[in-house]
């Protein structure tokens, strides 16, 4: 099997003395889009954290394109699951951020950001705020200035749950395309089921409830096969308990 962009390997997640997730071990190949669903607090945000090296797990490794990254931040781009845009400073600014926090002079960043504004649908809001986007826009802003983050693998958590049910198809699909174009591979978590299958070509089930004593751990995968997501959905379905 060819080397995949980003593996977890065995981890066990925690928050001080409550454990979280155990025995984790999921992988995203180059240029695919995979997809986490489960209920609330079972600790999808928690494994992003760890693939983000924003915390190091008890144990395991995650490993990015096989190169051991546990516990090392910035190497793979993530868009928090409340990426809030930064009020006062225009979308430009917001889009141009992390090359700036990288070193970029500001004129470099703010010409290379500008460059990609047409390609994320953004064109002629550079010199607006956030709050004079729609909610979808905000949304599209958010995802460039986590692909200026410049990382080929992208993690995001929740990014269309805020929008109303139209647009959230509509900027899926987009981003399933965009995926594809830039040559970008993603993790995405959800909790609908039917954006899942939507979007990913393999979905992951995380389940447990640890704040009531119930590890999570990933209780299966859904491939997502042309015209198979009924099937697909049934499978989650049970998967989560909710058949
Ligand atoms: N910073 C933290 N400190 C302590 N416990 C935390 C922290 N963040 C999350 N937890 C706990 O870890 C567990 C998993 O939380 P997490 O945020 O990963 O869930 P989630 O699957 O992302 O939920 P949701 O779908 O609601 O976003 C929860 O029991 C939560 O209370
Ligand atoms: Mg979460």
């Amino acid at each position: 099997m060819a080397v995949p962009a980003l593996e977890a390997q065995n981890l066990t997640l925690a928050w001080g003395e409550l454990a979280v997730a155990d025995g984790i071990s999921v992988h995203v190949g180059a240029g695919e889009l995979v997809c986490i669903v489960g209920r609330s607090g079972c600790g999808k945000t928690t494994l992003f954290h760890a693939l983000a090296g924003l915390e190091k797990p008890a144990s395991g490794k995650v490993l990015l394109h096989g190169e051991d990254i546990t516990g090392v931040p910035g190497r793979v781009s993530y868009m928090l699951q409340k990426d809030l845009l930064l009020p006062s400073r225009s979308i430009l600014d917001n889009a141009a951020l992390p090359l700036i926090l990288r070193g970029v002079g500001r004129d470099e960043a703010r010409a290379k950001a500008r460059g990609f504004f047409p390609t994320f649908g953004l064109e002629g809001t550079e010199d607006l705020w956030p709050a004079q986007l729609s909610g979808g826009m905000r949304q599209r802003a958010a995802l460039l200035r986590t692909y200026l983050m410049d990382n080929d693998v992208v993690l995001l958590d929740e990014p269309f749950s805020a929008l109303d049910a139209i647009t959230r198809v509509e900027l899926r699909r987009w981003f399933a395309g965009m995926v594809h174009e830039l040559g970008l591979s993603a993790l995405v978590i959800t909790h609908d089921i039917d954006e899942a299958l939507d979007l990913g070509s393999r979905v992951y089930v995380l389940d447990g409830m640890p704040r009531q004593g119930r590890i999570s751990r990933i209780v299966g995968e859904t491939a997502v096969v042309p015209d198979g997501a009924d099937r697909a959905r049934r499978e989650l379905a049970e998967l989560l308990g909710m058949a």
